[in-house]
Protein backbone atom coordinates (compact mmCIF):
# COMPACT_ATOMS: atom_id res chain seq x y z
CA UNK A 1 0.00 0.00 0.00
CA UNK A 2 2.57 2.60 1.29
CA UNK A 3 5.24 1.40 -1.74
CA UNK A 4 1.84 2.32 -4.21
CA UNK A 5 1.55 5.67 -2.53
CA UNK A 6 5.01 6.52 -3.18
CA UNK A 7 5.11 5.41 -6.80
CA UNK A 8 1.56 7.33 -7.41
CA UNK A 9 2.86 10.35 -5.72
CA UNK A 10 6.32 10.04 -7.78
CA UNK A 11 4.27 10.06 -11.13
CA UNK A 12 4.69 12.94 -13.49
CA UNK A 13 1.41 13.19 -14.11
CA UNK A 14 -0.17 13.24 -10.28
CA UNK A 15 2.96 15.15 -9.69
CA UNK A 16 1.79 18.08 -12.21
CA UNK A 17 -2.09 18.06 -11.09
CA UNK A 18 -0.62 18.13 -7.55
CA UNK A 19 1.35 20.99 -8.22
CA UNK A 20 -1.32 23.14 -10.14
CA UNK A 21 -3.74 22.21 -7.66
CA UNK A 22 -0.96 23.93 -4.81
CA UNK A 23 -0.81 27.24 -7.17
CA UNK A 24 -4.56 27.32 -7.38
CA UNK A 25 -4.79 27.34 -3.33
CA UNK A 26 -2.12 29.87 -3.39
CA UNK A 27 -3.77 32.32 -5.85
CA UNK A 28 -7.22 32.15 -4.10
CA UNK A 29 -5.84 32.76 -0.35
CA UNK A 30 -4.18 35.42 -2.00
CA UNK A 31 -7.80 37.10 -4.16
CA UNK A 32 -8.91 36.42 -0.27
CA UNK A 33 -6.39 38.25 1.91
CA UNK A 34 -5.87 40.58 -1.05
CA UNK A 35 -9.42 41.72 -0.89
CA UNK A 36 -9.97 41.86 2.83
CA UNK A 37 -6.97 44.26 3.12
CA UNK A 38 -7.86 46.58 1.02
CA UNK A 39 -11.14 46.64 2.41
CA UNK A 40 -9.48 46.91 5.48
CA UNK A 41 -7.29 50.38 4.68
CA UNK A 42 -10.25 52.28 3.29
CA UNK A 43 -11.05 52.96 6.92
CA UNK A 44 -14.85 53.95 6.26
CA UNK A 45 -16.56 50.96 7.66
CA UNK A 46 -19.58 52.83 8.16
CA UNK A 47 -18.92 52.36 11.64
CA UNK A 48 -20.08 50.12 14.64
CA UNK A 49 -19.41 51.18 18.42
CA UNK A 50 -15.85 49.52 18.04
CA UNK A 51 -13.62 52.78 16.84
CA UNK A 52 -12.09 52.66 13.02
CA UNK A 53 -8.47 52.02 14.02
CA UNK A 54 -9.65 49.27 15.72
CA UNK A 55 -11.29 47.06 13.38
CA UNK A 56 -8.34 48.11 11.04
CA UNK A 57 -6.25 46.20 13.59
CA UNK A 58 -8.32 43.62 13.94
CA UNK A 59 -8.71 42.79 10.36
CA UNK A 60 -4.51 43.43 9.66
CA UNK A 61 -4.32 41.13 12.28
CA UNK A 62 -6.89 38.43 11.92
CA UNK A 63 -6.62 37.83 8.36
CA UNK A 64 -2.85 37.55 8.02
CA UNK A 65 -2.52 35.71 11.12
CA UNK A 66 -5.53 33.03 10.80
CA UNK A 67 -6.08 33.11 7.16
CA UNK A 68 -2.38 33.66 5.33
CA UNK A 69 0.02 32.42 7.72
CA UNK A 70 -1.94 29.61 9.41
CA UNK A 71 -2.76 27.92 5.73
CA UNK A 72 1.14 28.28 5.36
CA UNK A 73 1.46 26.47 8.00
CA UNK A 74 -0.76 23.87 7.17
CA UNK A 75 0.23 23.44 3.86
CA UNK A 76 4.27 23.87 4.84
CA UNK A 77 3.25 19.82 5.64
CA UNK A 78 2.11 18.93 2.43
CA UNK A 79 4.68 16.90 -0.41
CA UNK A 80 3.91 19.21 -3.35
CA UNK A 81 3.59 22.91 -1.89
CA UNK A 82 5.80 25.37 -3.64
CA UNK A 83 7.98 26.53 -1.03
CA UNK A 84 8.34 24.01 1.25
CA UNK A 85 9.06 20.80 -0.96
CA UNK A 86 12.39 20.37 -0.72
CA UNK A 87 12.48 20.94 2.85
CA UNK A 88 13.49 17.77 5.26
CA UNK A 89 10.32 16.38 7.42
CA UNK A 90 12.52 18.16 10.26
CA UNK A 91 12.92 21.31 8.61
CA UNK A 92 8.84 21.43 7.37
CA UNK A 93 7.94 19.99 11.21
CA UNK A 94 9.84 23.42 12.58
CA UNK A 95 8.76 25.63 9.91
CA UNK A 96 4.59 24.47 10.47
CA UNK A 97 5.45 24.90 14.21
CA UNK A 98 6.94 28.29 13.61
CA UNK A 99 4.18 29.51 11.19
CA UNK A 100 1.86 28.40 14.00
CA UNK A 101 3.42 30.39 16.91
CA UNK A 102 3.38 33.23 14.76
CA UNK A 103 -0.04 32.82 13.16
CA UNK A 104 -1.99 32.43 16.39
CA UNK A 105 -0.01 35.52 17.95
CA UNK A 106 -1.25 37.31 15.50
CA UNK A 107 -5.07 36.04 15.18
CA UNK A 108 -5.29 36.00 19.00
CA UNK A 109 -3.84 39.44 19.40
CA UNK A 110 -6.17 40.76 16.90
CA UNK A 111 -9.07 38.95 18.31
CA UNK A 112 -8.53 39.46 21.59
CA UNK A 113 -7.90 43.72 20.63
CA UNK A 114 -11.81 43.82 19.46
CA UNK A 115 -13.31 41.90 22.07
CA UNK A 116 -11.48 44.29 24.58
CA UNK A 117 -13.44 47.63 22.79
CA UNK A 118 -16.80 45.72 22.11
CA UNK A 119 -19.69 46.82 24.10
CA UNK A 120 -21.51 43.06 23.92
CA UNK A 121 -19.38 40.37 23.45
CA UNK A 122 -20.40 37.50 20.91
CA UNK A 123 -23.68 38.84 19.93
CA UNK A 124 -23.07 38.08 15.78
CA UNK A 125 -22.16 34.66 14.03
CA UNK A 126 -18.49 36.27 13.45
CA UNK A 127 -17.88 36.74 17.23
CA UNK A 128 -19.19 33.43 17.77
CA UNK A 129 -17.02 31.59 15.49
CA UNK A 130 -14.38 34.28 16.43
CA UNK A 131 -14.82 32.77 20.00
CA UNK A 132 -14.35 29.00 18.48
CA UNK A 133 -11.94 29.96 17.07
CA UNK A 134 -9.55 31.53 19.60
CA UNK A 135 -10.49 28.51 21.81
CA UNK A 136 -9.29 25.95 19.50
CA UNK A 137 -6.33 27.38 18.39
CA UNK A 138 -5.48 27.82 22.01
CA UNK A 139 -6.22 24.20 22.77
CA UNK A 140 -4.08 23.54 19.59
CA UNK A 141 -0.94 25.15 20.20
CA UNK A 142 -0.80 22.99 23.45
CA UNK A 143 -1.91 19.74 21.96
CA UNK A 144 0.76 20.62 19.34
CA UNK A 145 3.79 20.72 21.64
CA UNK A 146 2.26 17.10 22.92
CA UNK A 147 2.22 15.95 19.48
CA UNK A 148 5.68 17.25 18.86
CA UNK A 149 7.35 15.72 21.98
CA UNK A 150 5.03 12.90 21.42
CA UNK A 151 8.23 10.27 21.26
CA UNK A 152 9.62 11.80 24.83
CA UNK A 153 5.83 11.69 25.84
CA UNK A 154 5.00 7.99 25.13
CA UNK A 155 4.82 6.67 28.74
CA UNK A 156 1.93 8.81 29.21
CA UNK A 157 -0.10 9.01 26.31
CA UNK A 158 0.45 7.19 22.80
CA UNK A 159 1.86 9.18 19.75
CA UNK A 160 -0.20 8.14 17.31
CA UNK A 161 -3.22 9.67 19.73
CA UNK A 162 -1.63 12.65 20.37
CA UNK A 163 -1.31 13.41 16.83
CA UNK A 164 -4.60 12.68 16.08
CA UNK A 165 -6.09 15.23 18.40
CA UNK A 166 -3.29 17.74 17.16
CA UNK A 167 -5.30 17.13 13.69
CA UNK A 168 -8.79 17.34 14.39
CA UNK A 169 -8.20 20.30 17.18
CA UNK A 170 -6.20 22.12 13.97
CA UNK A 171 -8.71 21.06 11.63
CA UNK A 172 -11.79 22.43 13.70
CA UNK A 173 -9.87 25.59 14.28
CA UNK A 174 -8.75 26.34 10.52
CA UNK A 175 -12.20 25.52 9.48
CA UNK A 176 -13.95 27.71 12.18
CA UNK A 177 -11.57 30.60 11.04
CA UNK A 178 -12.72 30.60 7.69
CA UNK A 179 -16.24 30.52 8.86
CA UNK A 180 -16.08 33.58 10.86
CA UNK A 181 -13.72 35.09 7.74
CA UNK A 182 -17.42 34.04 5.86
CA UNK A 183 -19.35 36.40 8.38
CA UNK A 184 -17.01 38.99 7.95
CA UNK A 185 -18.09 39.33 4.24
CA UNK A 186 -21.79 38.77 5.07
CA UNK A 187 -21.21 41.86 7.09
CA UNK A 188 -23.25 44.81 5.75
CA UNK A 189 -20.30 47.21 5.96
CA UNK A 190 -18.47 44.83 3.96
CA UNK A 191 -21.55 44.37 1.05
CA UNK A 192 -21.80 47.90 1.28
CA UNK A 193 -18.07 48.78 0.11
CA UNK A 194 -18.58 45.95 -2.68
CA UNK A 195 -21.63 44.72 -3.33
CA UNK A 196 -24.18 41.55 -2.37
CA UNK A 197 -22.94 39.48 -5.30
CA UNK A 198 -19.41 39.88 -4.92
CA UNK A 199 -19.60 39.27 -0.80
CA UNK A 200 -21.00 36.04 -2.04
CA UNK A 201 -18.27 35.30 -4.87
CA UNK A 202 -15.81 36.24 -1.93
CA UNK A 203 -17.57 34.36 0.56
CA UNK A 204 -17.71 30.64 -2.13
CA UNK A 205 -13.66 31.34 -2.68
CA UNK A 206 -13.13 31.25 0.81
CA UNK A 207 -14.91 27.98 1.59
CA UNK A 208 -13.49 26.43 -1.80
CA UNK A 209 -10.24 27.10 -1.04
CA UNK A 210 -10.96 26.02 3.03
CA UNK A 211 -12.23 22.28 1.91
CA UNK A 212 -8.86 22.42 -0.69
CA UNK A 213 -6.22 22.87 2.19
CA UNK A 214 -7.74 20.59 4.63
CA UNK A 215 -8.11 17.78 2.45
CA UNK A 216 -4.48 17.11 3.27
CA UNK A 217 -5.09 17.11 6.75
CA UNK A 218 -8.55 14.79 6.61
CA UNK A 219 -6.21 12.51 4.72
CA UNK A 220 -3.86 11.96 7.20
CA UNK A 221 -6.20 11.88 9.56
CA UNK A 222 -7.90 8.92 8.14
CA UNK A 223 -4.68 7.11 7.29
CA UNK A 224 -4.17 7.70 11.46
CA UNK A 225 -7.21 6.39 12.31
CA UNK A 226 -6.54 3.40 10.27
CA UNK A 227 -3.10 2.17 11.46
CA UNK A 228 -4.52 2.90 15.02
CA UNK A 229 -7.49 0.77 14.81
CA UNK A 230 -4.69 -1.80 12.96
CA UNK A 231 -2.26 -1.50 15.79
CA UNK A 232 -5.17 -2.01 18.42
CA UNK A 233 -6.50 -5.53 16.09
CA UNK A 234 -3.18 -7.04 16.47
CA UNK A 235 -2.92 -6.48 20.36
C1 LIG B 1 -10.30 35.02 10.34
C2 LIG B 1 -10.43 36.31 10.52
C3 LIG B 1 -11.20 36.91 11.68
C4 LIG B 1 -11.39 36.48 12.97
C5 LIG B 1 -10.86 35.20 13.61
C6 LIG B 1 -12.19 37.46 13.66
C7 LIG B 1 -12.59 37.38 15.00
C8 LIG B 1 -13.39 38.32 15.66
C9 LIG B 1 -13.72 38.31 17.06
C10 LIG B 1 -13.26 37.27 18.08
C11 LIG B 1 -14.49 39.40 17.32
C12 LIG B 1 -15.03 39.85 18.68
C13 LIG B 1 -16.48 39.40 18.83
C14 LIG B 1 -17.11 39.88 20.10
O1 LIG B 1 -16.42 40.18 21.08
O2 LIG B 1 -18.34 39.91 20.12
C15 LIG B 1 -14.67 40.10 16.06
C16 LIG B 1 -15.42 41.25 15.89
C17 LIG B 1 -15.52 41.98 14.73
N1 LIG B 1 -14.89 41.69 13.53
FE1 LIG B 1 -13.71 40.10 13.15
N2 LIG B 1 -12.49 38.47 12.77
C18 LIG B 1 -11.90 38.18 11.56
C19 LIG B 1 -11.95 38.94 10.40
C20 LIG B 1 -12.69 40.11 10.25
C21 LIG B 1 -12.82 40.83 9.01
C22 LIG B 1 -12.19 40.44 7.67
C23 LIG B 1 -13.65 41.88 9.26
C24 LIG B 1 -14.14 42.92 8.31
C25 LIG B 1 -14.83 42.63 7.25
C26 LIG B 1 -14.01 41.84 10.66
C27 LIG B 1 -14.81 42.76 11.30
C28 LIG B 1 -15.22 42.67 12.61
C29 LIG B 1 -16.12 43.63 13.27
C30 LIG B 1 -16.73 44.86 12.62
C31 LIG B 1 -16.31 43.18 14.57
C32 LIG B 1 -17.21 43.83 15.66
C33 LIG B 1 -18.66 43.38 15.44
C34 LIG B 1 -18.91 41.87 15.65
O3 LIG B 1 -18.60 41.30 16.70
O4 LIG B 1 -19.40 41.24 14.69
N3 LIG B 1 -13.42 40.73 11.22
N4 LIG B 1 -13.97 39.43 15.08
Amino acid sequence: MAESMFVLEENVFVKTILSSYNVLVHILLGMIVGISLLFAVKLDYNATSVPEDIILLHILLCVPGYTLIMTQSIMSMTHYNTWSSSLSIANKRRVHWILQVIGSGFGLTGSIIIMVYKDVNFNTLHGQFGLVTLIFTIISMINGVTSLLSHRLRRFIPPILSKITHIVLGIVAYASASACLCYAFNKTMFKLWTSDSVALGVISITGIFTLMVLINPLVNLCKKFIKLIKTRLEK
